[in-house]
């Protein structure tokens, strides 16, 4: 398969550090040293559906297909308003598309299991083109008195539409149980018939473990898709990383021993924005001209579960009308 369209939205509502810390007990110089965040975009009056679906729409745009011509829809997504269905059905009517849909929780590393899926299909010869967006509002899943959390997230959605082709050149996927060390839980409704405590929170993390296992795992998965590919790090262009840390994604850099115009980032201004970050980072960069004909892309992602995913593959140039 290969990507002909690229779309990402993000909510209007600027929050910077220095908003954070008129109620909270932070400040600007700690988030900026410890993760490179100077601000997020926060959900507000817009619902993750519409962000979601200006994503694809504008991924839509750049290809010379419409919603019609999409066979497979395939949503990375944490939380949303609904419980079910699933975003991708509701997406899929908002956007005109009649086919199938399947939501994906992988977490932080949501958009690249949704690729690997979509490749699947391809290799398997029953779909032509299929849609992946992932859209997420992290923002709703913090307590926002809790200073070690909500300051990291933003909320967003990425999308990119691909269509049959063999630019992509290795997957690479894994899952270490350990829902310890990032999860939120909440309380289903009443039945007369449960005796069970149930916890209700928001989002706990063991930053420092998290920290450790987003480095270890993604300096695996990239070796592993490298290795796959035939491929040594110099011969990789672009490292588009989950954008959770940059101190994160300076330690991978220092591995693969790159330079950082090889790690783009946007951290800065969007925060931890989960699955949606990647695709967000790719269409910027392509709207900007940054990748070119033929350049190799790496993609690496880790988050809750412990899930990990890496991919590999070369681009072709994009033509946008704006
Ligand atoms: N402002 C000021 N001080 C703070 C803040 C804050 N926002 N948050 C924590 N602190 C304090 C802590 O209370 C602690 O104080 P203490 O020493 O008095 O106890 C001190 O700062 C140091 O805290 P640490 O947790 O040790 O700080 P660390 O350097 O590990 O940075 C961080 C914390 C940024 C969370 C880091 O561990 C990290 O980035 N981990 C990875 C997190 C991540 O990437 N999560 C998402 C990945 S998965 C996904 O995307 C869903």
């Amino acid at each position: 398969m290969k990507i002909i369209g690229t779309g990402s939205a993000h909510p209007k509502q600027v929050v910077t550090n220095e908003m954070l810390s008129t109620f909270l007990d932070t400040n600007d110089e700690w988030i900026k040293t410890r993760t490179g965040i100077q601000e997020r975009r926060v959900i507000s009056s817009e619902r993750l559906e519409d962000l979601a679906l200006e994503a694809m729409e504008r991924a839509l745009q750049s290809t010379k297909l419409t919603a019609r011509d999409i066979d497979f829809i395939i949503c990375s997504n944490v939380v949303n308003e609904y419980i079910t269905p699933g975003l991708g059905c509701v997406l899929q009517g908002m956007l005109g598309a009649t086919c199938p849909t399947i939501d994906v929780n992988g977490a932080c590393a949501g958009f690249i299991y949704a690729l690997d899926i979509a490749d699947a299909f391809f290799k398997s010869g029953r779909v032509k083109n299929v849609l992946v967006v992932a859209a997420e509002e992290p923002s709703r899943m913090m307590d926002w008195t809790d200073r070690s959390t909500c300051v990291l997230f933003g909320d967003g959605a990425g999308a990119v539409v691909l269509t049959e082709g063999d630019n992509f050149e290795s997957f690479s996927l894994t899952n270490t149980s350990m829902p310890e060390a990032l999860y939120q839980r909440h309380k289903l409704q009443y039945t007369p018939y449960v005796d069970k405590d149930e916890p209700d929170h928001a989002v706990i993390m063991n930053g420092q473990d998290v920290f450790k296992m987003a480095v270890r795992g993604s300096i695996r998965d990239l070796n592993r898709v490298m290795q796959k590919a035939n491929v040594t790090p110099d011969q990789v262009d672009h490292y588009l990383l989950h954008q959770a840390n940059i101190r994160i994604i300076d330690t991978i850099r220092e591995y693969m021993k790159q330079g950082w115009d090889k790690f783009p980032h946007f951290i800065e201004k969007y925060g931890n924005t989960s699955s949606s970050s990647i695709p967000m980072l790719l269409d910027e960069m392509a709207r900007e001209g940054k990748i070119k004909d033929g350049d190799r892309i790496a993609m690496s992602a880790f988050g809750a579960g412990f899930t990990t995913a890496a991919c590999l593959l070369k681009w072709t140039e994009i033509k946008y009308e704006e």
